[in-house]
């Protein structure tokens, strides 16, 4: 009811440029956790610092594809079971790249962070208490990726 709408107002608010958005998330996913950065390698090369890898096309998309999978969790408010076998199976890939699950929460701090960043006053209680939950749920999904 009142938690969806909350959700889709502010999602709505932000939907012009995902990838800003997101580049705000990763910065401060980096800021707080520097060890992910290894984590990320395309061809096989590292990046020297937070800053080459957040500016390099192969990450950008991988900028989008997560501002991608938190708007089909927004579309599907009404039904998040349906995206369940897609998310345990993104949790499966992302355990084999070597992402530790506990990192999941960082990466909610983050968009917490992104969300209050950019929504300014819109960022309410209610709005933080509902992202809370729905990150939560998608999360729990993605958790299944590590379980035997
Ligand atoms: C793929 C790392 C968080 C969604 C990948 C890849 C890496 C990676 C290295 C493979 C290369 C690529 O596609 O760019 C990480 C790390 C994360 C993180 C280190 C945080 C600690 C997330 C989150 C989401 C997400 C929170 C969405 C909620 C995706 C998607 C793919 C992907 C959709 C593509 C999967 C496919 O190819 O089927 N991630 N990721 N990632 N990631 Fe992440």
């Amino acid at each position: 009811g009142a938690q969806r709408a909350l959700i889709r107002e502010s999602w709505r608010r932000l939907s012009g440029s995902p990838v800003q958005h997101g580049l705000v998330l990763f910065s401060r996913l980096f800021d707080l956790d520097p060890d992910l950065l290894p984590l990320f390698q395309y061809n096989c090369k590292q990046f020297a610092s937070p800053q080459e890898c957040l500016s390099a096309p192969e990450f950008l998309d991988h900028v989008r594809k997560v501002m991608l999978v938190i708007d089909a969790a927004v579309s599907h408010l009404e039904n998040l079971p349906c995206l369940e076998e897609y998310l345990c199976n993104l949790g499966k890939k992302h355990q084999a790249i070597g992402v530790k699950v506990e990192s999941f929460s960082t990466v909610g701090e983050s968009l917490l962070y992104m969300l209050e960043k950019c929504l300014g006053a819109a960022f309410s209680p209610d709005v933080r208490e509902a992202w809370t939950k729905l990150y939560g749920a998608v999360v729990k999904a993605m958790r299944r990726g590590w379980e035997p």
